[in-house]
Order: C-alpha cells, then sequence, then structure tokens
C-alpha cells in the first residue's frame, strides 16, 4: 500500500506531468530504444512516428495515478490494455524497464522540479500501477495458454487462401502450420500477426480483427491496404497462398454479447466492417432468431467488402435488414443503385433505419474516428442509453478515463 504523503504527492503532480505529458514520454520512448532497441521488435513504428502511442501511455498512466487509491474503479479499462499487451508478447520483465525509463525521462524535462520526493513518490506509484498490469495480463497468458487449441505467445500459421474483397481490402484465410486445433474466439476479437518484411531489421506486429464467425478450421482476417502501411503492403503485395506468417492468440473485450437474444445493430465504416461481419455470421449460426439492422458505410462501391455476402444474408434472413451508405457513389455504383444512401449517415435517415431495432437494441460500431464520432453523437441524441452502446477504436485507444 502507499502511504497518504505519497499519494498525496502523486495527486499533486498529476496536472504539472500532465502539461509536459507528450514531452515526457516523446524523451520516454527514445531512451527506451536507445538502450533497449530489441523493443522496436514489439512496438508500431507508424504509431511512434504520429505521436500517437506517446499520448496513450502519458494519459493511461496519469489516469491511473488519480486513481492510485482505488485502482479497481479503473480495472475494465487496464483490462482493454491487458488484451493488447497480452498479444503482443508483453510480459512481466518488460514493466521495470519501462518504469526506470519513465522516471528518468520526467527527471530530465522537469528538471529541478523533479525533486527525490516526487520522483520516488512515482517510482512507488509505477510499482503498484505495474503490478495491476502484470497481474491481469498474467491471468490472460493463462488462459490463452489452457484453451483447447489455445497458445501463450505466437505461432506460425500458414495462408491457406487470399481471398480480394474489394479495391483495397484483402481477406487471408490462416492456419497453424502445426495442423493442430485452433482456440475458439468470441466474434469481435482480433489477433496479432507478426512479419518481418525481407530487408527490415525488426519484426512488426499488428492487429486485425477476425471477420469470421469462430468455429472453423481457420482464421480470417480482412485487410485493408494503408497507403505507406508496412505490414498491409507487405501482406497485400508479397505474401501469397502457402506463406507463413505468425498469429497470438485472439483477445479483445470489444465482443458480442451472445447471452442476449435482444435486437442488435451493427454499424460500420470503411474497414470497420471486419469484427462487424465475425458479430453478423455468428448471430446466424448461432441465434438465428435474432433480429439485426447492420449498416455499412463506404466511399463507394469499388472499395465496399463483403457488400454480395450481406445482402445474401439479408435476402435469406428475414431477421436480417441490411443498408448500404456510400459517401461518394462512382457511375457504376449509380447505374446499379446497389447503396440505400448517397451521402454520409446523418440523423434523420439514421433514426428512419432504425425504427425496425426496437427501442432495448444494443449497438456496436467501429470504423473512422470522424463516423465513431457521428455515430455516438446520433445515438445520444437518438436517446440510446451508454450501457446499449460498444465501440473499438483502431489503433490507440484514446484515453484510460473513468467513465
Ligand atoms: C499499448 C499503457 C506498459 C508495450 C498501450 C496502450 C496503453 C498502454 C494505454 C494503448 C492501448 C490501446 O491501443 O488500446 C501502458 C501502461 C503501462 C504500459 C499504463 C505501464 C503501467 C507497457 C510495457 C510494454 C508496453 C512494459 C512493453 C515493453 C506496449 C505496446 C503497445 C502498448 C507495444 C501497442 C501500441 C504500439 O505498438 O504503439 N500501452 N503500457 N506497455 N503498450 Fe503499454
Amino acid at each position: 500500500m502507499l502511504s497518504k504523503e505519497t499519494i498525496s504527492i502523486i495527486k499533486s503532480t498529476v496536472p504539472v506531468l500532465e502539461v509536459h505529458g507528450t514531452k515526457i514520454t516523446t524523451r520516454f520512448y527514445q531512451l527506451l530504444f536507445e538502450r533497449h532497441p530489441e523493443l522496436l521488435n514489439i512496438f508500431n513504428h507508424a504509431n511512434q512516428k504520429q505521436g500517437r502511442q506517446q499520448t496513450a501511455l502519458a494519459n493511461s498512466v496519469y489516469a491511473a495515478a488519480v486513481h492510485i487509491d482505488q485502482l479497481e474503479a479503473i480495472l475494465p479499462v487496464v483490462k482493454q490494455i491487458g488484451h493488447k499487451h497480452r498479444s503482443l508478447g508483453v510480459k512481466a520483465e518488460h514493466y521495470p524497464i519501462v518504469g526506470e525509463t519513465l522516471l528518468e525521462a520526467m527527471k530530465e524535462v522537469l528538471e529541478d522540479a523533479a525533486t527525490d520526493e516526487i520522483l520516488n513518490a512515482w517510482g512507488e506509484a509505477y510499482g503498484v500501477i505495474a503490478d495491476a498490469f502484470i497481474g491481469v495480463e498474467k491471468e490472460m497468458y493463462e488462459e490463452a495458454e489452457s484453451q483447447v487449441g489455445g497458445w501463450a505467445d505466437f505461432r506460425e500459421f500458414v495462408i491457406a487462401k487470399k481471398v480480394v474483397e474489394s479495391d483495397v481490402i484483402t481477406s487471408f484465410y490462416l492456419q497453424p502450420f502445426d495442423g493442430g486445433e485452433i482456440a475458439t474466439y468470441e466474434a469481435g476479437q482480433y489477433v496479432t500477426v507478426r512479419v518481418q518484411p525481407e530487408g527490415l531489421e525488426h519484426t512488426h506486429l499488428r492487429q486485425y480483427s477476425l471477420s469470421d464467425a469462430s468455429g472453423n478450421d481457420y482464421y480470417r482476417i480482412s485487410v485493408k491496404h494503408e497507403n505507406d502501411g508496412v505490414v498491409s503492403t507487405y501482406l497485400h503485395e508479397k505474401m501469397e497462398e502457402g506463406d507463413k506468417l505468425e498469429l497470438s492468440a485472439p483477445a479483445g473485450d470489444f465482443v458480442l454479447d451472445t447471452s442476449s437474444e435482444k435486437p442488435v445493430v451493427l454499424l460500420s465504416g470503411g474497414v470497420g466492417v471486419t469484427p462487424m461481419m465475425s458479430m453478423l455470421n455468428t448471430i446466424v449460426y448461432e441465434q438465428p432468431a435474432r433480429k439485426v439492422t447492420f449498416i455499412h458505410a463506404a466511399q463507394n462501391g469499388s472499395v465496399q467488402a463483403f457488400g454480395e455476402h450481406v445482402a445474401e444474408v439479408a435476402a435469406t434472413h428475414k431477421n436480417v435488414n441490411s443498408y448500404v451508405c456510400l459517401a461518394e457513389p462512382t457511375e457504376d455504383d449509380i447505374a446499379r443503385s446497389k447503396y440505400d444512401l448517397q451521402g454520409l449517415i446523418e440523423l434523420g435517415w439514421l433514426r428512419g433505419a432504425l425504427a425496425e431495432a426496437g427501442d432495448d437494441a444494443d449497438y456496436y460500431f467501429c470504423g473512422p474516428v470522424p463516423f465513431m464520432k457521428a455515430i455516438k453523437q446520433h445515438l445520444a441524441e437518438l436517446g440510446v442509453s451508454d450501457e446499449r452502446v460498444h465501440y473499438e477504436f483502431f489503433g490507440p485507444a484514446a484515453s484510460l478515463e473513468v467513465e
């Protein structure tokens, strides 16, 4: 337990640290990779360049510190980050390295303001926060390993099939190289892919949602080819059927609640459709009587993935309603009129599309940040309560706030 004095030092210094947060964590990463270049095998270099991870780590350490005397209040967020850490292979032995480097960066940036008393208090607090993460992640490793077909770290998989889903999205059907069983998963979960493209010094890790229902003898991921995306370009352009890559076991807490039979609304923008495909297919297999409203927004028909599959599901399941929204339909889209809305989703249209879902539906959504912000706001305006709204950001989560 931390003493009252330590807690009060921590709480009184959080605002100062927040002001310098990004500066401290930027310096932290410089020091970390200088001293432990092997960690470049784990961290996402693109996130580093964009400063996204800096903010995520800074925010979460300070948010945890604010709740240092009642860490159980932020347990759900610790678990969410724990899923990501476990799927990336973050281990207990990494925590002291991160803690020491963070304190050193604080000392350098805050200079004289970082007294021994303050640094000691933060050293202690970091220890408590790190222990909370280590404990949660230890259980997650054990659980991943103990499942039928499960494993703790990375396992070799072979690309059994590569299927082009749209101009920018391609699916990869992955089967274990050892020929063994694969763990089941919940709809909405993701896997981490580990590759080392030729000519690059480090391994590169990326998370991709599983885009089909669990229970098959493969995992399917559907990857958007990002401009300048190291891993997505490698997967799209270099990896062919028969090639091997490594995967960690399915993880994540953005999952469809299949214990409920309530109507469900699945909303996606762009490649955010991937977890929704897993959810839709799961409902069709496991809960065929459950009512689904599936709304997908894409730029135009040429980049829209899974359109035919969803249309077929909707045509053959009377309880599934599907809507396609194209921001800028092409001439071909217009000629074939294969969409329900032209332009961005706005409140009035959404109200109409949701009319059949009823008042007690659960909402799941995923997509680019502007899409997610708009949907979240629309749902609030339509009076949907927070506990019925579930969403996931691709990329680092925005913060570790207690809602
Ligand atoms: C991701 C917090 C320790 C490696 C994250 C994220 C947060 C976070 C908030 C973003 C989660 C998301 O995307 O949803 C923390 C805190 C730590 C800690 C509060 C200490 C108490 C560590 C350690 C390592 C590590 C010890 C390993 C050396 C990573 C990596 C990512 C990540 C590789 C993925 C993002 C990227 O690659 O840029 N962490 N973390 N973290 N963390 Fe940690």
